[in-house]
C-alpha cells in the first residue's frame, strides 16, 4: 500500500481558497497536539471540532454581522436549534413570533415542549402580544425581522427594549433581512443567526448555518455544544457558500430593484388581487419596514390571484419561472406555500394569516428585470 505524505510545502498562495476536505490533522509530538488544542485558534485537529473552511467563511459572514466568532452549523435549522437550546434549560419557558418559519415552529411547538421546555407564540407586529404571552420563566425569544410569507415586519424596537428590561435573550433569525438590511446584534439582539443556505450562499447547492451570540461566553457554550452534538458542516458546503458570498452584495442589490420592478407590475395586472412587497406605500408595515431596513425591502414578493386550484396549477404551468419552495437562489423560484410550507397548518390558520390558495410567494433572482417582469406578465395573461 502508498503511504500517505503530506503535500510538498510550495510557495505562491492560491487566489481560490483551498479546499481541505480532510477529516483530520496530523500533528508531529503528542506535546505538538497538547499545544495545538490549547493555545493555537488556527490550529485543527480533527473536523467536527473545526476546519479551515468552516473558519474562512464564518469570518466572513462576522465582517458582515459587525461580530466574531461566529460559528458555522449544517444547517439553517442546526443554527436555530443552537441558539436556542444554549439559551434555556429545562423547565425556562420560549417565546416564538407566530410568523417563523415552519420548522421553526415546529420545533417550538413539538420538540422543546418534549424536553419539558415549554412555548408560548405571539404576533411580532405587536408588542402588546408579547407582554401577553411572557411568564416568568421566559428565557428567550425568537423572532425573523421579516415574516414568511406574510412579508409582515416585526416591531424589533419594542422587542429589543422588553427583552433587555426583563433579562431575556432575544435571538434573530436574520435569514430573509441579511446583514446588509439589518444587524440583529447592534439592534438590541443578543443571538443572531442565518440560513446561510438561503441569501448569503446563493446558488442553492450549499447547506449551511451560521450563529454568533454577543457575549463571548454564549458563543463559547454554543461552539462547546455545536462540537458536541455533532453539529458541524461539510467542507465543502463552506468552500461553496464562500464563492456564493463573495457575489452576495452584488446579487442583493440587482434582486432588490428587480423585486420592486416586479411588484409595482403585479400591481397593475388585474388577476392579481394584492401584492405584499414591504417596499411599497400599500404594505401594512411599510413605514416600520423603512425605519429598520432603511431601502434594504429585500427580494421576497408575496401576492394573490384566483383562489382556486385548477386557476393556480395553470398559473404555474404557464409560468416560465421554477416552482420550486426554497428561497434566495440567484435565480427567481416560486413557492405556493399552500402546497408546501403551509402544507400541514390547519386551513382556517392559513386563511386566518392570509394564506389562500391564490396566495404565492416569489424569491426574486438576478435575471434581466424586463424578462423576469414579461414571464410574469404573459404568464398572468392566460388565467
Ligand atoms: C427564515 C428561515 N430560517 C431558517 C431556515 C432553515 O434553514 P435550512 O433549510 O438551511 O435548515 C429557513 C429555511 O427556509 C428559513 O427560511
Amino acid at each position: 500500500m502508498t503511504r500517505r505524505r503530506p503535500i510538498a510545502p510550495f510557495s505562491g498562495q492560491p487566489l481560490v481558497s483551498p479546499l481541505q476536505q480532510s477529516v483530520v490533522y496530523r500533528s508531529d509530538t503528542p506535546d505538538a497536539l497538547d499545544a495545538m488544542y490549547e493555545g493555537d485558534d488556527a490550529a485543527f485537529v480533527y473536523s467536527r471540532e473545526g476546519h479551515p473552511n468552516a473558519q474562512h467563511v464564518a469570518s466572513m459572514i462576522d465582517a458582515m454581522e459587525g461580530c466574531s466568532g461566529g460559528i458555522i452549523a449544517p444547517s439553517g435549522m442546526a443554527a436555530v436549534t443552537l441558539a436556542i437550546l444554549g439559551s434555556v434549560q429545562t423547565g425556562d419557558h420560549v417565546l416564538g413570533s407566530e410568523q417563523l418559519y415552519g420548522r421553526s415552529l415546529k420545533l417550538l411547538k413539538e420538540e422543546l415542549p418534549r424536553l419539558g421546555i415549554p412555548t408560548s407564540f405571539f404576533d411580532p407586529t405587536d408588542i402588546k402580544s408579547v407582554e401577553a404571552a411572557l411568564s416568568p420563566e421566559t428565557k428567550a425569544i425568537l423572532v425573523e425581522v421579516v415574516a414568511n410569507p406574510s412579508l409582515r415586519v416585526a416591531d424589533m424596537d419594542g422587542l429589543a427594549a422588553l427583552t433587555k428590561e426583563r433579562g431575556i435573550t432575544l435571538i434573530v433569525d436574520n435569514t430573509f433581512t441579511t446583514p446588509l438590511g439589518f444587524r440583529p446584534l447592534e439592534r438590541g439582539a443578543d443571538i443572531v443567526l442565518h440560513s446561510v443556505t438561503k441569501l448569503l450562499s446563493g446558488h442553492s447547492d450549499a447547506m449551511l448555518g451560521w450563529v454568533a451570540a454577543k457575549d463571548p461566553e454564549v458563543n463559547a457554550r454554543l461552539e462547546t455544544m455545536a462540537i458536541t452534538m455533532g453539529m458541524t458542516a461539510a467542507p465543502f458546503d463552506c468552500w461553496l457558500a464562500e464563492r456564493g458570498l463573495l457575489s452576495f452584495e452584488l446579487r442583493h442589490s440587482r434582486t432588490q430593484s428587480n423585486a420592486a420592478a416586479l411588484a409595482q407590475a403585479l400591481s397593475e395586472m388585474s388577476q392579481v388581487r394584492r401584492v405584499l412587497y414591504p417596499g411599497r406605500p400599500d404594505h401594512p408595515d411599510h413605514y416600520r419596514a423603512a425605519h429598520l431596513l432603511g431601502e434594504n425591502m429585500g427580494a421576497m414578493v408575496s401576492f394573490e390571484i384566483e383562489p382556486d386550484r385548477a386557476v393556480t396549477n395553470a398559473f404555474v404551468e404557464a409560468l416560465d419561472v421554477a416552482f420550486a419552495p426554497t428561497l434566495g437562489d440567484i435565480t427567481t423560484t416560486l413557492s405556493h406555500p399552500v402546497s408546501s410550507s403551509h402544507r400541514l397548518v390547519a386551513a382556517a390558520d392559513r386563511e386566518a394569516a392570509g394564506i389562500s390558495e391564490g396566495f404565492f410567494r416569489v424569491s426574486v433572482g438576478a435575471e434581466r428585470e424586463d424578462q423576469l417582469v414579461e414571464a410574469f406578465r404573459s404568464a398572468l395573461v392566460q388565467l
